[in-house]
């Protein structure tokens, strides 16, 4: 076999960062962020417990709760269902956790827990109509296959399943699907073969994989991954309350360069990211090339389109002084909001879309130190 023949069968991606074994949570290097649409081998994978298996032949999905026809549909009478394709970017709440000073719990993601896919199933919506939703159905909870006890504390008493719900004006929204292919595939077991819920515009964590039950509730649920878990500090009347988080903040990411890379003095580099906001669009993304004292407005790829990233570029003229160079990001959406310079901590180690530093050195390799 020639090393031409070996080249040709590795594939095109460059592989993903290990974040924990098991369960498998796995991040995309962000720095190879290149096409519009992220190819699923690069996608990240966050799962809180392992994969289920799910046999396509044995697979029902419930749809019950306050609904006036409760139904189960197998995996083929869903896919007889009308489809559509939509594009949505998904990003982890805890996406940039590693920038937190001081150090939080949890899995130290770097910048790639995002990722932009084609999402093809059925609207959630046309299921509801099917179901018949009660009027007085606050919100819709959707439930994995998966289950287990969950590593943070505070445990529940025993097993459960992944679940979190859904406001009813956003289940009823044309975007959110029950998705059965990703990027034109069927689904792979990591992102929740052989169906699973888009949330567009919102955290990954409302994107529940392996759904398995749909469920209308006239309560607002009180599951793990609604209050425990995925949940961030507001204030009512004066006092402190504990909300599910939901609607992704806006953020823009640098992808190259990436930290600590090394540019060579006085030469064009072209600085690369890509920006994302959660019910509108990012409209603006400036960029700053010395630490925050001046800012140039970044160049996008990609056009404005509600629910997918748009990549960004702009060209940095590398300065002739050599020394540590500090480049921010900072992204504006069409409601006006700007990334703030720092974290909020009501969100505890979640919702990380400050202005996230990317420290470069720029020094002449040719001379030895
Ligand atoms: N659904 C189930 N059933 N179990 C999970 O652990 N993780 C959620 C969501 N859906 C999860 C899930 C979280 S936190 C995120 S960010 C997204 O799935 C990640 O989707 P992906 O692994 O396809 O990238």
């Amino acid at each position: 076999m020639t090393s031409s023949d070996i080249t040709s069968l590795r594939s095109s991606s460059t592989g993903l960062i290990i974040r924990q074994k098991e369960p498998v949570n796995l991040e995309m290097p962000f720095d190879q962020v290149d096409s519009y649409l992220t190819p699923t081998e690069l996608f990240y994978i966050r799962s809180h417990f392992p994969a289920p298996k799910i046999d396509v032949t044995d697979y029902q999905l419930r749809i019950n709760g306050a609904v006036r026809s409760p139904l189960k549909l197998s995996y083929n009478e869903l896919r007889e269902m009308r489809s559509e394709t939509r594009i949505a970017t998904l990003e982890c709440a805890g996406n940039g956790r590693v920038f937190l000073v001081p150090q939080v719990r949890g899995a130290q993601w770097e910048l790639g827990a995002v990722g932009n896919a084609e999402w093809t199933g059925v609207p959630l919506r046309a299921l509801l109509e099917r179901a018949g939703l009660e009027d007085d159905a606050c919100e819709v909870v959707l439930e994995g296959a998966d289950c287990g006890i969950p590593a943070e504390e505070p445990k529940p008493p025993g097993p459960i399943s992944y679940a979190r719900s859904v406001p009813r004006e956003k289940a009823v929204q044309p975007e959110v699907l029950i998705a059965y292919q990703m990027n034109g595939r069927d689904l792979s077991r990591d992102h929740g073969y052989p169906v699973r819920a888009i949330v567009p515009g919102h955290y990954g964590m409302a994107s529940v994989k392996w759904l398995t039950r749909i469920q209308a509730v006239r309560q607002p649920f009180q599951g793990y991954w609604q209050t425990s878990d995925y949940a961030y500090w507001d204030s009512l009347d004066g006092r402190p309350v504990r909300r599910p988080l939901s609607e992704m903040n806006p953020k823009s990411t640098i992808a190259r360069p990436s930290v600590y890379e090394t540019l060579l003095p006085n030469r064009m580099y072209t600085v690369f990211g890509a920006a994302w906001a959660g019910e509108t669009v990012v409209t603006e993304v400036a960029v700053s090339t010395d630490g925050g004292q001046t800012w140039a407005e970044a160049q996008f790829l990609d056009p404005a389109r509600r629910y997918a990233w748009r990549r960004w570029k702009i060209d940095w003229p590398t300065p002739k002084h050599l020394g540590h160079y500090t480049l921010l990001a900072r992204a504006k959406d069409a409601n006006g909001t700007v990334q703030p310079d720092e974290h909020d901590w009501n969100y505890g180690s979640y919702v990380i879309a400050h202005l996230l530093p990317i420290e470069v050195m720029v020094a002449d390799l040719a001379r030895p130190d």
